[in-house]
């Protein structure tokens, strides 16, 4: 299988640069990654891999991830989906911060590492600190047979296929749908009942068709592009669910149209970054339709009364925005997965406009596997 991956992967199947070939295969991914471990009966999914049995998934007391960059953020998204489905604590933090900074380990932790290549160099490093010191570690990655995975107890491969850009796309849409997998298993095992579980896996099953549609409003974003490809700077805002999706789009275009951007809680806007909002200065807000939707309505009204420009990702048009791109409504838990998607686009083609190295952004490299 791995000669097929090759073959078909390195192609650029009529795309100008790797990264669209790559945000354009996301339906596809997103479907692989869920091929299989699906299990109707018990209302829950098949994770092979884990070499965890269920007493020892209901032992874990918390739930520590680690990662960097992209990987870091599709780990928040996965530390929210844990929590909430499977009320277990978890959090995510750089491998990188975690490794200097002589953290306790605790035995009843079940630690996480993500990693798209699975050969970054600070993540492998947390890995081997924490297995020597008996900690469990399961590994969340794309590169089968990759150092980290190896190194790892048991994990899930996220089957994105080979990733070429340098900037992640696809293999952080699959990672997060890794983790809803997870966390719908850790659920299952404990208090998640058997209508929650149903009602997550006919929302996983919508994904692809989801995708799909998303991708279907491209030429629009592509508009939106040009005019984003102005600014000197751009603020991105979310809360709760949505705030990952905001650093992670802010991430991607740092990284590949150079303009600078920065992610913030939208509930911390008044204590500092509101100072920054002027017609000049554009915000990208992440507004799901969920139990926040007020609440992020009202920073949408901060931010336009003091003149500046708006873009919502939302599940409906936002009247306060300047624009808006309308996502398509999954399950609340399940909505951090597709709403960045767009903005993954966005990214692309201001990258495009801005005349960009896409596959290659200066400065960056693939895989870091170095201190
Ligand atoms: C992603 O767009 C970045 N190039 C970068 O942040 C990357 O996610 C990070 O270096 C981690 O890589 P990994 O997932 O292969 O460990």
């Amino acid at each position: 299988t791995t000669v097929e991956w090759e073959a078909a992967s390195y192609d650029m199947g009529g795309h100008d640069t790797y990264m669209h070939k790559e945000i354009h295969e996301q339906a596809d991914a997103v479907d692989r990654v869920l091929r299989g471990r699906i299990d109707d009966r018990f209302s829950t999914v098949h994770l092979g891999g884990l070499n965890l049995d269920a007493r020892e998934a209901r032992q874990i007391r918390r739930v520590k991830i680690l990662g960097c960059g992209t990987s870091y953020h599709a780990g928040m998204i996965g530390a929210q989906m844990i929590e909430e489905l499977a009320r277990i604590p978890a959090d995510a933090e750089p491998a990188s911060e975690f490794r200097y900074r002589n953290a306790v380990v605790d035995p009843d932790t079940l630690y996480i590492a993500v990693s798209q290549s699975g050969e970054t160099y600070d993540v492998l490093a947390a890995v081997q600190e924490l297995k020597r010191k008996g900690a469990r570690v399961l590994g969340v990655v794309n590169v089968v047979g990759s150092a980290i995975a190896r190194e790892a107890d048991g994990g899930i491969y996220v089957h994105a296929g080979p990733e070429v850009c340098v900037v992640s796309t696809k293999c952080f849409t699959n990672t997060t749908v890794a983790f809803a997998l997870l966390a719908l298993h850790l659920g299952r095992t404990r208090d998640l009942s058997v209508r929650d579980g149903k009602r997550i896996i006919e929302g996983l099953r919508k994904l692809p068709a989801q995708i799909a549609e998303i991708m279907e409003q491209e030429a629009e974003i592509e508009k939106l592009a040009q005019s984003y490809a102005e600014a000197r700077s751009m603020l991105f805002i979310g809360r709760v669910r949505g705030y990952p999706v905001a650093r992670e789009a802010s991430l991607k275009l740092k990284e590949v149209s150079y303009i600078h951007a920065e992610a913030y809680p939208a509930s911390e806007l008044k204590h500092g970054p509101l100072a920054l909002i002027e017609p000049a200065l554009p915000t990208v807000a992440i507004v799901p339709d969920d139990d926040l939707l007020e609440k992020n309505r009202a920073a949408l009204e901060e931010i336009k009364a003091r003149s500046g420009k708006i873009l919502a990702v939302a599940h409906q048009h936002q009247e306060k925005a300047d624009q808006t791109i309308v996502v398509p409504k999954n399950e609340d838990e399940l909505d951090p997965i597709l709403m960045g998607i767009p903005l993954q686009l966005l990214a692309y083609h201001t990258a495009l406009a801005l005349g960009r190295d896409i596959d290659k952004p200066r400065n960056l490299a693939k895989s870091v596997t170095v201190e």
